[in-house]
């Protein structure tokens, strides 16, 4: 790989960049391409014949599996109708290792079994292990009571403090719904999706490639993590937004030593294996049960924690507030 290509948007179509690129360079691949819906791209005609479409899918997703080193992963979203052909294009050349059902909250408002959820399929690039890490989120917790949203009965004691494993249903992650928020483009995904993506499947220093960048939300999680992110884009005003939004994003999405993903100012992805360096940032519940009830926070935390006083011993309360107190300070970046 040329060293200046990494840290890089390159306008372009991302079949003749993909092919210029070196075998084996890439640690992961994240590809959202266009879905065939007739979305109004500025530089794409987005309903093309449904043959004419999966063959040009094959060539990217050709070259993706090229670009990718043995043991790197290589991300597909898209709806469930193209992630069938993909995998059929997939399966002789790489291993699946997952189908994500990423439920985005739409509202399945139209018809019996409209799709309300959007696929991403993980494979690994064949010949060596997987480099894959396990994630925890937080764990569910109705809105309004604070209380777990699963009953664990006489098991709470034994659940981790800051969240389950991450099954691959998503449901914890919104599409961008505000148009204050999203770019002049017609599918942003959230940044802190692609964190999660990227922490479970590379290390600090690793190159993450996204040919079909948008506005940048791939390089941006990148950055934001410390990865070197390469993304290609056709249209020429979506470069332009997405190299100026990643020149204004730092590498400082951390907790203490450990990357980890915000959002809203609390930490929503972080790695099991960072447990043991996180957990001193985390107002951790005690006794271990109250995690029913008390959110295990990271100090610095915006959140006030949500209780609902009746049930919450007045002892464990004012430990935990003491706690909180103790570990003033420090307050973790901003997503
Ligand atoms: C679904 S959008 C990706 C959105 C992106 N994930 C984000 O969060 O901003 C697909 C993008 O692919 C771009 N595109 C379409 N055909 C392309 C091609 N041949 N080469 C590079 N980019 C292409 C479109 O302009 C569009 O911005």
């Amino acid at each position: 790989m040329n060293p200046d290509i990494p840290n890089s948007i390159i306008q372009g179509d991302c079949i003749d960049v993909l092919k210029s690129f070196p075998s084996d360079s890439i640690d992961v691949a994240f590809a959202d391409p266009p879905f065939n819906l007739n979305k109004g791209y500025r530089s794409t005609n987005d309903a093309l014949k449904t043959q004419k479409y999966l063959e040009w899918c094959e060539q990217w997703l050709i070259e993706l599996v090229r670009l990718t080193k043995p043991g790197g992963s290589v991300f597909v979203h898209n709806i469930p109708k193209w992630l069938t052909h993909f995998s059929a294009i997939l399966n002789p050349i790489a291993d699946f290792k997952h189908w994500i059902a990423w439920d985005a909250a739409t509202n399945p408002m139209g018809k019996t079994l409209q799709p309300a959820h959007y696929g991403i399929l993980c494979y690994s690039k064949k010949s060596g292990k997987q480099k894959f890490y396990e994630i925890r989120h937080p764990h569910k917790r109705c809105r309004k009571c604070g209380y777990l949203m699963k009953d664990y009965g006489g098991k709470k004691r034994l659940l981790h403090p800051f969240g389950p494993l991450l099954s691959d249903i998503w449901t914890d992650i919104h599409r961008i719904r505000h148009k204050k928020y999203r770019d002049d483009h017609p599918c942003q995904l959230p940044v802190h999706l692609l964190e999660r993506i990227i922490l479970m499947s590379s290390d600090e220093g690793d190159v993450v490639l996204d040919p079909f960048l948008g506005t940048g939300t791939t390089a941006i999680a990148a950055k934001k993590l410390g990865r070197k992110y390469i993304g290609i884009e056709l249209d020429e005003e979506y470069v332009r937004v997405s190299r100026s939004k990643v020149d204004e994003t730092a590498s400082d999405s951390k907790l203490g030593e450990a990357w980890v993903s915000f959002f809203l100012n609390e930490p929503i992805t972080i790695r099991n294996i960072d447990w043991e360096i996180l957990k001193k940032h985390f107002a951790i519940p005690s006794p271990a049960e109250a995690v029913d009830y008390c959110k295990c926070m990271a100090r610095g935390s915006i959140h006030k924690r949500k209780t609902v006083n009746n049930k919450l011993v007045q002892q464990e309360k004012l430990e935990f507030e003491k706690e909180l107190e103790s570990l003033a300070g420090s307050p973790h970046k901003n997503s």
